[in-house]
């Protein structure tokens, strides 16, 4: 009999589903009416070993509850910050994630928001859009990065694959995180140095407690009015009402950013600044890295239902 498992989030292509369910009793808790959904969870859900989510999504202790058979939650992203991991700990449940196969395309992102900011590319395009250039507004020059400082926060895979590429612009890296194990003569005392030291802010640190509004009004006035953030973590890696502040009262140059406190939510004040860049939390939204991903899922639910160990255990 096939194991069966339940899948959340809408990431997954038909194809994919497919695929998935010639090897798994599949559920998708989230699709079904209210009265299917009530018999599912009073009857088969009791069966469930198996939990596909994603990195936004997760899975806490109560949905977790009503699944008494689950075994496995394996999550689609690298950040694992919405899975209760203790509650998962308690149970004995094994947590996989998917690292690796998205950090260079992140890093991509990462430098193509870092460099749409800087050279304000949203804001020329709309100028053209709009006709601007043929009536000749003025338009002021924007600084080189050459020689300026990118600052790190969060110094892991990704962290490091986007100091690799911004070094190639003649940037110079710093970085901050608590463990100094790479690079310590780059490490900055503490993340109000690093914003004080740094031109870019680039947030690269995992989501969750320890990291929740790190980047607070204390940091954003360290890194100043021409300084830029630059965040592809998460959005509770930054506090957003003091950010905003800073923004619309000038104490920040401007920002760039792919994750947000409450998405899809986006202040609104943030819609209106010309010195901010959005992007709907893209950083791994490529084929490569999605197909990557998926089938690095596959592959641990796979191996877990063969009793092999799985092979991107989540806090091995
Ligand atoms: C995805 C992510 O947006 O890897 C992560 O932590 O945030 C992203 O890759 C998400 O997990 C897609 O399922």
């Amino acid at each position: 009999m096939k194991p069966a498992i339940a899948v959340v989030g809408n990431v997954w292509p038909e194809a994919f589903l497919d695929a998935l369910s010639a090897e798994f009793d599949c559920h998708f808790p989230g699709r079904m009416l209210d009265a299917e959904r009530a018999a599912f969870f009073a009857g088969t859900a009791a069966r469930v070993r198996g939990f596909l989510t994603t990195g936004t999504v997760g899975i806490d202790a109560a949905t977790a509850d009503r699944f008494p058979s689950l075994e496995i939650v394996a999550v689609h992203g690298v950040g694992v910050d919405p899975v209760d991991l203790p509650a998962m700990a308690a149970r004995g449940i094994a947590v996989t994630n998917t690292p690796d196969v998205l950090t260079e395309d992140v890093a991509d992102l990462a430098v193509a928001l870092l460099l749409t900011a800087a050279r304000r590319l949203p804001f020329l395009d709309r100028y053209v859009r709009a006709g601007h250039w043929l009536e000749k507004r003025p338009l002021l020059p924007t600084r080189s990065l050459r020689g300026k400082v990118a600052g790190i926060y969060g110094y892991g895979r990704i962290g490091q694959a986007v100091a690799g590429r911004l070094r190639a612009f003649g940037m110079e890296i710093r970085y901050y995180q608590r463990s100094s194990g790479q690079a310590p003569e780059l490490r900055s005392a503490s993340l109000l140095e690093l914003a004080r030291e740094s031109d870019y802010l680039v947030a690269c640190a995992p989501g969750g407690l320890e990291t929740r509004h790190a980047i607070d009004a204390a940091v954003l006035d360290a890194l100043g009015p021409e300084g830029t953030l630059v965040n592809i973590a998460r959005g509770s890696v930054v506090d957003e009402a003091a950010l905003v502040a800073a923004l619309t009262g000038g104490r920040l140059g401007a920002a760039a950013l792919d994750v947000f406190e409450d998405e899809p939510q986006v202040p609104p004040a943030l819609l209106r600044l010309d010195n901010v860049v959005l992007s709907p939390h893209v950083g791994s939204l490529t084929v490569e890295a999605r197909q990557a991903m998926r089938e690095l899922c596959l592959a641990n639910l796979r191996a877990h239902f063969a009793g092999q160990p799985v092979l991107t255990p989540v806090g091995a």
